[in-house]
Protein backbone atom coordinates (compact mmCIF):
# COMPACT_ATOMS: atom_id res chain seq x y z
CA UNK A 1 0.00 0.00 0.00
CA UNK A 2 0.91 3.37 -0.81
CA UNK A 3 2.98 5.51 2.12
CA UNK A 4 0.19 8.34 2.64
CA UNK A 5 1.14 11.75 4.20
CA UNK A 6 -1.41 15.16 4.93
CA UNK A 7 0.47 18.01 4.46
CA UNK A 8 -0.49 21.49 4.98
CA UNK A 9 0.68 23.63 2.40
CA UNK A 10 1.18 27.57 4.23
CA UNK A 11 1.85 29.83 0.66
CA UNK A 12 1.54 33.37 2.61
CA UNK A 13 2.59 35.85 1.18
CA UNK A 14 4.36 37.80 -1.76
CA UNK A 15 6.26 35.72 -3.55
CA UNK A 16 4.86 33.00 -1.41
CA UNK A 17 2.42 31.25 -3.96
CA UNK A 18 4.36 31.62 -6.93
CA UNK A 19 7.23 29.44 -5.52
CA UNK A 20 4.55 27.45 -3.57
CA UNK A 21 3.26 25.96 -7.02
CA UNK A 22 6.70 24.70 -7.53
CA UNK A 23 7.30 23.21 -4.93
CA UNK A 24 4.46 21.01 -5.24
CA UNK A 25 4.41 20.50 -8.65
CA UNK A 26 7.92 19.01 -7.82
CA UNK A 27 6.33 16.81 -4.85
CA UNK A 28 3.83 15.64 -7.31
CA UNK A 29 6.52 14.22 -9.63
CA UNK A 30 8.04 12.61 -6.39
CA UNK A 31 4.70 10.89 -4.93
CA UNK A 32 4.54 9.07 -8.18
CA UNK A 33 8.41 7.95 -8.72
CA UNK A 34 8.40 6.78 -5.09
CA UNK A 35 5.05 5.76 -4.77
CA UNK A 36 4.01 8.04 -2.06
CA UNK A 37 0.33 10.14 -1.88
CA UNK A 38 0.28 13.84 -0.73
CA UNK A 39 -2.98 15.02 0.36
CA UNK A 40 -2.45 18.52 0.60
CA UNK A 41 -4.40 21.17 2.11
CA UNK A 42 -3.89 24.92 1.86
CA UNK A 43 -4.41 27.08 4.66
CA UNK A 44 -3.72 30.59 5.46
CA UNK A 45 -1.59 32.24 7.61
CA UNK A 46 0.43 36.25 7.38
CA UNK A 47 -0.82 39.02 5.06
CA UNK A 48 -3.17 36.78 3.12
CA UNK A 49 -4.89 35.25 6.24
CA UNK A 50 -5.54 39.11 7.61
CA UNK A 51 -7.35 40.32 4.07
CA UNK A 52 -9.31 37.23 4.54
CA UNK A 53 -10.05 36.90 8.09
CA UNK A 54 -8.44 39.66 10.12
CA UNK A 55 -6.18 37.85 11.63
CA UNK A 56 -2.54 36.29 11.21
CA UNK A 57 -2.74 33.18 12.12
CA UNK A 58 -6.63 31.48 11.92
CA UNK A 59 -7.60 28.90 14.32
CA UNK A 60 -8.98 26.99 11.72
CA UNK A 61 -5.52 27.01 10.43
CA UNK A 62 -3.43 25.94 13.19
CA UNK A 63 -5.70 22.94 13.63
CA UNK A 64 -5.22 21.97 10.40
CA UNK A 65 -1.35 22.65 10.93
CA UNK A 66 -2.01 20.27 13.72
CA UNK A 67 -3.77 17.53 12.02
CA UNK A 68 -0.75 17.00 9.31
CA UNK A 69 1.94 15.05 9.18
CA UNK A 70 4.10 17.94 8.02
CA UNK A 71 4.18 22.33 7.50
CA UNK A 72 5.33 23.70 4.34
CA UNK A 73 5.13 26.93 4.77
CA UNK A 74 6.76 29.48 2.04
CA UNK A 75 7.25 33.67 3.28
CA UNK A 76 5.10 35.86 5.36
CA UNK A 77 5.03 39.57 5.08
CA UNK A 78 4.95 42.92 3.54
CA UNK A 79 4.97 46.49 3.50
CA UNK A 80 0.90 46.26 3.48
CA UNK A 81 0.17 45.09 6.95
CA UNK A 82 3.61 47.32 8.15
CA UNK A 83 1.94 49.62 10.25
CA UNK A 84 -0.77 47.46 11.65
CA UNK A 85 -0.75 46.62 15.45
CA UNK A 86 1.59 44.01 16.53
CA UNK A 87 -1.07 41.54 16.88
CA UNK A 88 -2.56 41.45 13.39
CA UNK A 89 0.55 41.85 11.99
CA UNK A 90 2.22 38.75 9.68
CA UNK A 91 5.25 37.92 11.81
CA UNK A 92 2.77 37.36 14.83
CA UNK A 93 1.39 34.60 12.58
CA UNK A 94 4.19 33.17 11.98
CA UNK A 95 5.50 33.47 15.69
CA UNK A 96 1.77 31.86 16.62
CA UNK A 97 2.62 29.10 14.57
CA UNK A 98 6.15 28.23 16.04
CA UNK A 99 4.37 28.74 19.54
CA UNK A 100 1.37 26.66 18.81
CA UNK A 101 2.79 23.85 17.41
CA UNK A 102 5.79 23.49 20.26
CA UNK A 103 8.45 24.57 17.20
CA UNK A 104 11.56 24.74 19.82
CA UNK A 105 14.40 23.77 17.46
CA UNK A 106 15.29 25.74 14.29
CA UNK A 107 17.64 23.99 11.86
CA UNK A 108 19.09 26.70 9.09
CA UNK A 109 22.13 24.90 7.38
CA UNK A 110 24.11 27.25 5.28
CA UNK A 111 26.24 25.12 3.05
CA UNK A 112 28.45 26.79 0.02
CA UNK A 113 26.94 25.35 -3.18
CA UNK A 114 30.60 25.21 -5.04
CA UNK A 115 28.23 26.38 -8.89
CA UNK A 116 27.29 29.15 -6.51
CA UNK A 117 30.56 30.44 -4.95
CA UNK A 118 30.91 33.50 -7.06
CA UNK A 119 27.87 34.79 -5.72
CA UNK A 120 28.91 34.88 -2.03
CA UNK A 121 29.96 38.55 -1.12
CA UNK A 122 33.10 37.41 0.43
CA UNK A 123 36.56 36.10 -1.28
CA UNK A 124 36.41 32.36 -2.64
CA UNK A 125 39.62 31.18 0.00
CA UNK A 126 37.33 32.62 3.25
CA UNK A 127 33.72 31.00 1.86
CA UNK A 128 35.29 27.58 0.10
CA UNK A 129 34.48 24.27 2.02
CA UNK A 130 31.82 26.11 4.44
CA UNK A 131 29.42 23.82 5.56
CA UNK A 132 27.89 24.85 8.66
CA UNK A 133 24.36 24.74 10.83
CA UNK A 134 22.26 27.04 13.40
CA UNK A 135 20.07 25.33 15.77
CA UNK A 136 18.65 28.53 17.04
CA UNK A 137 15.92 28.07 19.89
CA UNK A 138 12.74 29.18 18.17
CA UNK A 139 9.75 29.45 21.36
CA UNK A 140 11.62 31.32 24.12
CA UNK A 141 13.98 33.97 25.03
CA UNK A 142 13.21 37.50 24.30
CA UNK A 143 10.62 36.88 21.31
CA UNK A 144 8.35 35.27 24.01
CA UNK A 145 9.37 36.55 27.13
CA UNK A 146 6.95 37.78 29.66
CA UNK A 147 6.76 40.71 31.49
CA UNK A 148 6.81 43.11 28.05
CA UNK A 149 5.24 45.75 27.17
CA UNK A 150 5.21 49.72 26.88
CA UNK A 151 4.00 51.99 29.68
CA UNK A 152 4.72 55.68 30.76
CA UNK A 153 7.14 56.22 34.14
CA UNK A 154 6.41 58.79 36.70
CA UNK A 155 8.78 61.48 34.92
CA UNK A 156 6.16 60.89 31.69
CA UNK A 157 8.34 59.23 29.54
CA UNK A 158 7.13 56.30 27.48
CA UNK A 159 9.40 52.99 28.22
CA UNK A 160 9.38 49.81 26.11
CA UNK A 161 10.68 46.35 27.47
CA UNK A 162 10.95 43.33 26.48
CA UNK A 163 12.26 40.11 28.70
CA UNK A 164 14.83 38.08 27.73
CA UNK A 165 14.32 35.14 30.23
CA UNK A 166 15.36 30.89 29.81
CA UNK A 167 14.63 28.10 31.94
CA UNK A 168 16.89 25.10 32.26
CA UNK A 169 14.97 22.71 30.51
CA UNK A 170 13.72 25.04 27.33
CA UNK A 171 17.98 25.41 27.06
CA UNK A 172 18.56 21.72 27.65
CA UNK A 173 15.91 20.01 25.46
CA UNK A 174 17.49 22.74 22.47
CA UNK A 175 21.40 22.02 23.62
CA UNK A 176 19.97 18.33 23.38
CA UNK A 177 19.30 18.93 19.69
CA UNK A 178 22.33 20.23 18.76
CA UNK A 179 24.49 17.87 20.86
CA UNK A 180 22.45 15.17 18.62
CA UNK A 181 23.10 16.91 15.62
CA UNK A 182 26.89 17.81 15.81
CA UNK A 183 27.31 13.94 17.00
CA UNK A 184 25.81 13.09 13.44
CA UNK A 185 28.05 16.08 11.34
CA UNK A 186 31.58 16.82 12.90
CA UNK A 187 31.18 16.51 15.79
CA UNK A 188 32.18 20.21 16.74
CA UNK A 189 29.32 22.77 18.74
CA UNK A 190 30.14 26.03 19.10
CA UNK A 191 27.37 27.36 21.67
CA UNK A 192 26.96 30.78 21.25
CA UNK A 193 25.58 33.51 24.57
CA UNK A 194 26.22 36.71 25.91
CA UNK A 195 27.36 35.19 29.06
CA UNK A 196 30.11 38.33 29.80
CA UNK A 197 27.13 39.88 30.51
CA UNK A 198 24.05 38.66 30.59
CA UNK A 199 22.44 36.04 33.45
CA UNK A 200 20.03 34.54 31.26
CA UNK A 201 23.53 33.60 28.87
CA UNK A 202 25.13 32.38 32.25
CA UNK A 203 22.52 30.05 32.59
CA UNK A 204 22.69 28.74 28.87
CA UNK A 205 26.35 28.41 29.01
CA UNK A 206 26.15 26.43 32.23
CA UNK A 207 23.23 24.17 31.20
CA UNK A 208 25.25 23.48 27.65
CA UNK A 209 28.52 22.64 29.73
CA UNK A 210 26.73 20.53 31.60
CA UNK A 211 24.95 18.40 28.68
CA UNK A 212 28.36 18.07 27.28
CA UNK A 213 29.21 15.27 29.81
CA UNK A 214 26.62 12.90 28.01
CA UNK A 215 28.57 13.82 24.22
CA UNK A 216 32.14 12.72 24.98
CA UNK A 217 32.80 12.72 21.29
CA UNK A 218 31.58 16.20 20.71
CA UNK A 219 33.79 19.02 20.99
CA UNK A 220 31.95 21.87 22.89
CA UNK A 221 33.28 25.64 22.22
CA UNK A 222 31.33 28.59 23.57
CA UNK A 223 31.77 31.80 21.58
CA UNK A 224 30.33 35.39 22.68
CA UNK A 225 27.77 36.44 20.19
CA UNK A 226 29.75 39.36 19.16
CA UNK A 227 33.00 37.51 18.44
CA UNK A 228 30.34 34.77 16.51
CA UNK A 229 29.61 37.16 14.02
CA UNK A 230 33.33 38.34 13.79
CA UNK A 231 34.30 35.06 12.77
CA UNK A 232 31.38 34.01 10.61
CA UNK A 233 32.91 36.42 8.63
CA UNK A 234 36.40 35.95 9.24
CA UNK A 235 36.90 32.25 9.23
CA UNK A 236 33.35 30.58 8.48
CA UNK A 237 35.06 27.32 8.12
CA UNK A 238 35.87 26.83 11.73
CA UNK A 239 32.39 26.38 12.18
CA UNK A 240 30.26 23.31 12.09
CA UNK A 241 27.22 22.87 14.37
CA UNK A 242 26.28 26.14 16.03
CA UNK A 243 23.61 26.05 18.81
CA UNK A 244 22.16 29.73 20.17
CA UNK A 245 18.98 31.37 21.60
CA UNK A 246 16.23 33.40 19.78
CA UNK A 247 17.33 36.15 19.03
CA UNK A 248 21.20 35.40 18.68
CA UNK A 249 20.26 33.12 16.15
CA UNK A 250 17.56 34.81 14.22
CA UNK A 251 20.85 37.58 13.48
CA UNK A 252 23.22 35.22 13.07
CA UNK A 253 21.71 32.70 10.49
CA UNK A 254 20.91 35.51 8.28
CA UNK A 255 24.84 36.08 9.18
CA UNK A 256 25.54 32.36 8.01
CA UNK A 257 23.14 32.56 4.94
CA UNK A 258 24.20 35.83 3.29
CA UNK A 259 27.81 33.81 3.57
CA UNK A 260 26.72 31.44 0.67
CA UNK A 261 25.29 34.22 -1.57
CA UNK A 262 22.49 32.43 -2.33
CA UNK A 263 20.07 32.63 0.42
CA UNK A 264 17.39 31.98 -1.96
CA UNK A 265 18.63 28.35 -1.78
CA UNK A 266 18.49 27.83 1.70
CA UNK A 267 15.95 25.69 3.62
CA UNK A 268 15.15 25.50 7.26
CA UNK A 269 13.21 23.09 9.25
CA UNK A 270 11.64 23.88 12.34
CA UNK A 271 10.84 20.95 15.15
CA UNK A 272 9.31 20.14 17.99
CA UNK A 273 8.26 16.90 20.12
CA UNK A 274 5.07 16.01 19.29
CA UNK A 275 3.76 18.20 16.96
CA UNK A 276 4.39 18.03 13.01
CA UNK A 277 7.59 19.84 12.27
CA UNK A 278 7.42 23.23 9.89
CA UNK A 279 9.40 23.47 7.13
CA UNK A 280 10.37 26.67 5.25
CA UNK A 281 13.13 28.93 3.31
CA UNK A 282 15.12 30.99 4.96
CA UNK A 283 14.79 34.31 2.53
CA UNK A 284 11.26 36.33 3.46
CA UNK A 285 8.55 37.62 1.21
CA UNK A 286 10.33 39.77 -1.28
CA UNK A 287 7.50 41.42 -2.01
CA UNK A 288 9.24 44.22 -4.73
CA UNK A 289 9.08 41.16 -7.18
CA UNK A 290 5.81 39.09 -6.11
CA UNK A 291 4.18 38.31 -9.06
CA UNK A 292 6.99 39.17 -11.48
CA UNK A 293 8.02 35.18 -12.16
CA UNK A 294 11.69 36.46 -10.53
CA UNK A 295 11.47 34.23 -7.57
CA UNK A 296 13.91 31.58 -6.84
CA UNK A 297 12.15 28.88 -5.98
CA UNK A 298 14.72 26.55 -5.06
CA UNK A 299 15.12 27.42 -1.25
CA UNK A 300 11.13 26.24 -1.37
CA UNK A 301 12.03 23.07 -3.38
CA UNK A 302 14.62 22.46 -1.08
CA UNK A 303 12.40 22.98 2.01
CA UNK A 304 10.28 20.31 0.52
CA UNK A 305 13.14 18.11 0.58
CA UNK A 306 13.71 18.90 4.08
CA UNK A 307 10.49 18.28 4.97
CA UNK A 308 10.60 14.35 3.51
CA UNK A 309 13.94 13.84 5.54
CA UNK A 310 13.19 15.14 8.80
CA UNK A 311 9.49 15.39 8.74
CA UNK A 312 8.57 12.43 6.76
CA UNK A 313 11.71 9.97 6.88
CA UNK A 314 11.65 9.79 3.13
CA UNK A 315 15.68 10.16 2.45
CA UNK A 316 15.64 8.72 -0.89
CA UNK A 317 12.97 11.31 -2.20
CA UNK A 318 14.48 13.83 -0.38
CA UNK A 319 17.64 13.18 -2.12
CA UNK A 320 16.57 13.04 -5.51
CA UNK A 321 15.20 16.50 -5.26
CA UNK A 322 18.72 17.56 -4.03
CA UNK A 323 19.85 15.84 -6.63
CA UNK A 324 17.72 17.63 -9.43
CA UNK A 325 18.73 20.88 -8.05
CA UNK A 326 22.13 20.53 -8.49
CA UNK A 327 21.41 19.37 -12.19
CA UNK A 328 20.11 22.06 -12.80
CA UNK A 329 22.86 24.57 -11.51
CA UNK A 330 25.15 22.47 -13.00
CA UNK A 331 23.71 23.10 -16.04
CA UNK A 332 23.69 26.90 -15.92
CA UNK A 333 20.28 27.92 -15.28
CA UNK A 334 20.03 30.91 -12.59
CA UNK A 335 16.93 32.72 -11.67
CA UNK A 336 18.37 36.50 -10.89
CA UNK A 337 19.70 36.34 -7.67
CA UNK A 338 22.11 34.17 -8.37
CA UNK A 339 23.10 35.22 -11.93
CA UNK A 340 26.48 35.51 -13.20
CA UNK A 341 28.10 35.32 -16.21
CA UNK A 342 27.95 33.20 -18.90
CA UNK A 343 24.94 31.68 -16.94
CA UNK A 344 21.03 31.33 -18.17
CA UNK A 345 18.63 33.54 -16.57
CA UNK A 346 15.27 32.18 -15.70
CA UNK A 347 12.19 32.42 -14.24
CA UNK A 348 10.23 30.79 -11.21
CA UNK A 349 8.13 29.04 -13.38
CA UNK A 350 11.03 27.53 -15.64
CA UNK A 351 13.36 26.94 -13.08
CA UNK A 352 10.18 24.42 -11.68
CA UNK A 353 9.73 22.94 -15.68
CA UNK A 354 13.29 22.38 -15.31
CA UNK A 355 12.96 20.38 -12.24
CA UNK A 356 10.02 18.40 -13.47
CA UNK A 357 11.96 17.59 -16.55
CA UNK A 358 15.15 16.79 -14.58
CA UNK A 359 13.06 14.42 -12.28
CA UNK A 360 11.03 13.03 -14.98
CA UNK A 361 14.02 11.98 -17.67
C1 LIG B 1 13.06 34.56 10.72
C2 LIG B 1 12.35 35.89 10.62
C3 LIG B 1 11.29 35.95 11.71
C4 LIG B 1 12.02 35.91 13.04
C5 LIG B 1 10.34 37.15 11.63
C6 LIG B 1 9.67 37.24 10.29
C7 LIG B 1 9.32 37.12 12.75
O1 LIG B 1 13.24 36.94 10.66
O2 LIG B 1 12.39 33.52 10.61
O3 LIG B 1 14.27 34.57 10.93
O4 LIG B 1 12.48 36.95 13.53
O5 LIG B 1 12.14 34.83 13.59
MG1 LIG C 1 15.27 36.31 10.67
Amino acid sequence: MKQKYRITLLPGDGIGPEIMAVAVAVMKVIATKFDLEFEFTEALVGGSAIDATGEPLPAETLKTCKESDAVLLAAIGGYKWDNLPRQQRPETGLLGLRAGLELFANLRPATIIPQLIEASPLKREIVEGVDLIVVRELTGGIYFGQPKGTFTDEQGSTRSFNTMVYSDWEVDRIAKVAFEIASKRNGKLCSVDKANVLDVSQLWRDRVTLMAKDYPNVELSHLYVDNAAMQLVRSPRQFDTIVTGNLFGDILSDLAAVLTGSIGMLPSASLGLKNPGLFEPVHGSAPDIAGMDKANPLAQVLSAAMMLRYGLNQPEAAGEIERAVNHILESGYRTGDIMSPGMTLVGCQQMGELLIKTLTS
